[in-house]
């Protein structure tokens, strides 16, 4: 491996993490490129839980390289939270995590701004209200603050005035919110500059100086294509490109550097938040999912919205993201399923189209097979051939389907419940 991309090819909450963790075995350098704390990647290591919201789960690996490059838009207060917490669980992050001078900063009224806009909104989002769209807005509009702005404390004091001025007039007049003060601000700023300064640099040069040298790179995404600001479900959608340019932009690697593209899919499909999801289930079944698969979300704690594999939804996210192989998750949670559901294609009054429409999406009707299901548990099987033959019928049925090959199967939440398709 030289460069190795990992981008969620649903809705997110396809259990990136865990897979994170398996490829992290052959990376030596581990970069997240894009959101910000509104991910919640949990991994299960050594019998312990962990929660990441920024800092790259890679980090729980000894000798490896965390990078949280500039595509992120980085919560100072989270990170320094995250950084204590592996500090205490004796994991030495300090020589080994690097952030990028051109990440920008999330401030207390970005989330104040996020929570405001989401309240007085007669169509709401349902964001994580971690200040994610009002951040990348400011980025936007070059009024954000960067990672490496906090090396200048004198500029920096002037440039928060500035900002806080129009941004409380905004929470002020336009929301009825409380002010955010110009203290708070500069503490956190204050804080994070005293805990994180060193790890402060241009990670984008660092990146190429260490492909150059040989290392192995896992650029680790957040959210999922169908969340993706230009490519997803328009305006329900993060303000971020989980997809196979953002990785390029949040890092500043370039297309030729990239070696191969794992798309992790969900054996179903979940979505949190508002906007069109066209194989939801809100019956018995789409309950079922949500209680055996675990599905609140491990940033909001909100009920994941629970459905069936949808075709089109990863085809396109296949053909848009260049997938070279699969990383089939979650299929221990479809055991039980009598029968289990899958989109083929869409209709629109009527008609059959065979792409996935973004915007358009509410307006499509599914057309479904069903397949047979199985009744064991298998979250012990190791090998391919000791899933039951239904199980291993519906892999391969999804495998054609798509048209990528499924290089791994995952069936439980640990390390060792992964099967590598030989
Ligand atoms: P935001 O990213 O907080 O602005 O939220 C925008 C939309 O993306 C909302 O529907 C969120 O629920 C969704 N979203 C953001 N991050 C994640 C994630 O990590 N997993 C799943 N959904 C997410």
């Amino acid at each position: 491996m030289g460069c190795l991309v990992v981008i969620g090819t649903q809705w997110g909450d396809e259990g990136k993490a865990k897979m994170i963790d398996f490829y992290t075995r052959d990376a030596d350098i581990i970069v997240r490129y894009q959101g910000g704390a509104n991910a919640g990647h949990t991994v299960v290591a050594n019998g312990k839980k962990f929660i990441f919201h920024l800092v790259p789960s890679g980090i729980l690996h000894e000798g490896r390289i965390c990078v949280v490059g500039n595509g992120v838009v980085l919560d100072p207060l989270q990170l320094i939270d995250e950084i204590n917490l592996l500090g205490k669980e004796g994991y030495s992050v300090l020589d080994r995590l690097l952030i990028s001078d051109a990440a920008h900063l999330i401030l207390p009224y970005h989330k104040a701004l996020d929570g405001a806009m989401e309240e007085s909104s007669a169509k709401k989002i349902g964001t994580t209200q971690r200040g994610i769209g009002p951040c990348y807005a400011d980025k936007c509009l070059r009024t954000g603050i960067r990672a490496g702005d906090v090396l200048d404390r004198n500029g920096l004091d002037e440039r928060i005035s500035r900002v806080l001025e129009m941004k409380n007039m905004q929470l002020e007049k336009l929301y009825g919110k409380k002010p955010v003060d110009k203290n708070e601000v500069m503490d956190i700023l204050d804080s994070f500059r005293a805990k994180a300064e060193k790890m402060i640099v241009n990670t984008q040069s660092y990146l190429h100086r260490a492909l150059k040298n040989k290392k192995r790179i896992l650029l680790e995404g957040a959210q999922g294509y169908a969340l993706d600001i230009d490519h997803g479900t328009y305006p329900f959608v993060t303000s971020s490109n989980p997809t196979i340019g953002g990785a390029l932009m949040g890092t500043g690697l370039n297309s030729f550097d990239i070696d191969k593209v794992v798309g992790i899919t969900k054996a179903y499909v979940t979505r949190v938040g508002e906007g069109p999801f066209p194989t939801e289930d809100v019956g018995d079944d789409g309950e079922r999912l949500r209680v055996n698969g675990g599905e609140f979300g491990s940033t909001t704690g909100r009920p994941r919205r629970c459905g069936w594999f949808d075709v089109e939804l990863l085809k396109q996210s296949a053909m848009m993201n260049g997938l070279t192989g699969i990383a089939f998750t979650k299929l221990d949670v479809l055991s039980g399923f009598k029968k289990i559901k899958v989109a083929v294609s869409y209709e629109i009054k009527g008609k059959k189209i065979d792409y996935f429409p973004g915007a358009y999406l509410h307006e499509v009707k599914p057309v479904y097979e069903e397949l047979d299901g199985w009744d064991e548990n298998i979250s012990d099987c190791r090998e391919f051939r000791d899933l039951p033959s239904n199980a291993r019928d519906y892999v391969s049925y999804i495998e054609k389907q798509i048209g990528v090959p499924i290089e791994i199967v995952s069936t439980g939440a640990g390390r060792e419940k992964t099967i590598v398709m030989k």
